[in-house]
């Protein structure tokens, strides 16, 4: 289906190419003005790492270099373009894992180039957040912002699209992590957020009384250790070395009970971070927002409190190009291109100095 152009016509929107390659998943877009989406692809390295528990670093970068040719390609046929027409390039720069990163940024470096046009270097986090102007004429600003990913949990206040504040976070694991981490404690394989979201579905959320640690004080920290830790206990002994003890329905409430108690603690925290910020409206993003449990909260809490809350497509919650081509789009309108000497940086939680306003 031709995407929905709004009043403006190809031609007068400016079209960015996204490159993702930062983990596992390797994901190229178009998209025009920073919101309409022209085409999207992905190739997920998932099965390949389903055998080892978790991404293997080495295979995943190699994994890129070899898929993103076609998938640039494939891209370009999808929205009927060339590269002609691509008007800049955008790249998750950092954080990741620096061969998968590496891959990326190369491949922009090549075609920014060869076109003679803008490269922009994307923040991964930042991009999650940015990732609700897709599909939206406007986003209201500022907002208060969590991204709950593999490797963050963590509060903003959002002046624009790469414009954020870090006010907390997890002092331990991240939320996606824990998800991972009670999947496979439930012997449900890798990556466990969307199976421990399916289960949960037909599980009793009452049925295991599971910490929620930091919850009812005033500070901006979560924390999600001993929640992993009391599931592991309960699920395979006090040692957490047994063989699994649950039937398929104790499984099932260890999922619902498990889910309710993350999701307290992320919906909890984020209505604070917007009674402290004295803002009304909240913005989701990262893997975690796909969570069927939390994005059903949040609208019942918005109801209730009469916020508002953005939460960008589940495609756009996990890792994808789109949102890094529209998080690109609004820093090359702002001049904030990088040069060919770009560097990508593996960890941290931003690059140098572009977090902050
Ligand atoms: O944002 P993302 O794709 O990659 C990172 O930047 O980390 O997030 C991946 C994380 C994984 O930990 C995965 O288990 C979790 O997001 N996730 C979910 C769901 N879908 C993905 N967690 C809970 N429920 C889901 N439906
Ligand atoms: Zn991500």
């Amino acid at each position: 289906m031709a995407p929905a152009l709004g009043s403006g016509t190809l031609a007068a929107m400016a079209v960015v190419l996204g490159i993702e390659s930062s983990c596992d998943d390797t994901a190229v877009a178009l998209v025009a003005d920073g919101r309409t989406v022209l085409a999207e692809v992905i190739a997920s390295q998932a099965d390949d790492f389903a055998a080892w528990g978790g991404v293997v670093p080495e295979i995943a970068a190699r994994g890129h270099l070899l898929a993103l040719p076609g998938l640039i390609e494939r891209a370009l046929a999808e929205a009927g373009l060339t590269l002609a027409a691509i008007d800049a390039v955008a790249v998750g720069a950092w954080p990741g894992l620096i061969g998968s990163l590496l891959a990326g940024v190369t491949a922009a470096k090549v075609i920014a180039a060869r076109r003679g046009i803008p490269l922009v270097a994307v923040d991964h986090i930042q991009a999650h957040l940015a990732a609700i102007h897709l599909g939206r004429e406007t986003v209201p600003y500022p907002h208060v912002g969590l991204v709950a990913s593999g490797g963050h949990s963590h509060f903003y206040r959002c002046h624009a699209a790469g414009r954020i504040d870090l006010l907390g976070g997890t002092i331990d694991d991240a939320a996606g992590e824990a998800f991972d981490k009670a999947a496979a404690s439930l012997g449900l394989g890798y990556p466990g957020g969307p199976k421990v979201d399916a289960l949960a579905a037909r599980g009793d959320a009452r049925r295991f009384a599971f910490p929620r640690s930091f919850l009812h004080d005033d500070t901006i920290r979560v924390s999600f250790a001993g929640l992993k830790t009391a599931l592991l206990y309960q699920a395979r002994g006090p040692l957490g070395r047994d063989p699994l003890s649950l039937d398929e329905q104790g499984v099932a409430d260890a999922c619902a009970s498990f889910q309710a108690a993350v999701i307290d603690v992320l919906v909890g925290k984020l209505l604070l971070v917007a009674r402290r910020e004295g803002v009304r409206i909240l913005a989701v993003g990262g893997g975690v927002a796909c969570n069927r449990g939390l994005r059903a909260r949040l609208e019942t809490e918005a109801a209730t409190h009469g916020l508002t809350v953005l939460l960008p497509e589940p495609r756009h919650c996990t890792d994808n190009a789109a949102m890094i081509a529209t998080l690109g789009y609004h820093r090359w309108q702002r001049g904030e291109v990088a040069s060919l000497d770009l560097a990508p940086i593996p960890t941290g939680n931003a690059g140098p100095g572009d977090n902050r306003r």
